[in-house]
């Protein structure tokens, strides 16, 4: 595996490599990828277990895992274009909603999920630094409120991530609630959209 010495040294073009080398090094980065990937699919499944386990409503019901999945993939659009936290969304997405008792009015279920997300790092389920999992948590607990505002990014990423996903209940996300310019984007609607129609 190359140093950051090496790494730098190819990049800025210092160093040069045989193509005997190149391909070594693009043998490692393969490897490194495919781990990495395999880490954080094992880290996944962990995760959805755990919140499965304890979910109180229909797995399939309209804030069950087609939402949270949804909530996931719009998040990663999003993130690619805000440059939010991708960790702090993805596990928003998972657990915003996995506390909820009903499908109606439940307004403490932001509060309960964030105080799972804590439970689920004492578990050891994620690792998250302190200061990410703050905002997870203030995530979680004001995401059904769209008059609490935060000029957090990523807090900002997680909560339009979720109102992009009311395509699902054939409601048309309305743009005054959502905070960032990119979401707002006939892109992102329609992209939202799509995902509910596959
Ligand atoms: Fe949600």
């Amino acid at each position: 595996m190359l140093s950051i010495k090496q790494c730098r040294d190819l990049i800025d073009g210092s160093e040069k490599y045989s193509d005997e080398k190149i391909k070594e090094i693009r043998d490692d980065l393969q490897t490194l990828a495919e781990i990495t990937i395999e880490q954080f699919l094992v880290s996944q499944r962990r995760l959805v277990e755990a919140i499965k386990k304890e979910f109180k409503l229909d797995i399939n019901s309209i804030h069950g895992i087609k939402h949270w999945n949804n909530v996931a993939r719009i998040g990663s659009y999003l993130v690619e274009r805000t440059k939010a936290d991708f960790e702090v969304v993805h596990l928003f997405a998972y657990t915003h909603d996995s506390k909820r008792e009903n499908e109606n009015a439940d307004p403490e279920h932001g509060s309960r999920a964030a105080l799972f997300a804590r439970e689920l790092l004492q578990k050891g389920v994620i690792k998250l630094p302190d200061n990410k999992l703050d905002k997870l948590c203030f995530a979680c607990e004001n995401h059904a409120n769209s008059e609490v505002k935060s000029d957090d990014i990523t807090i900002q990423t997680c909560w339009d991530a979720d109102r992009l996903d009311f395509w699902r209940l054939g409601i048309m996300p309305d743009k005054r609630h959502l905070n960032t310019d990119i979401a707002k984007t006939q892109e992102a609607l329609e992209l939202s959209r799509e995902f509910n129609y596959e």
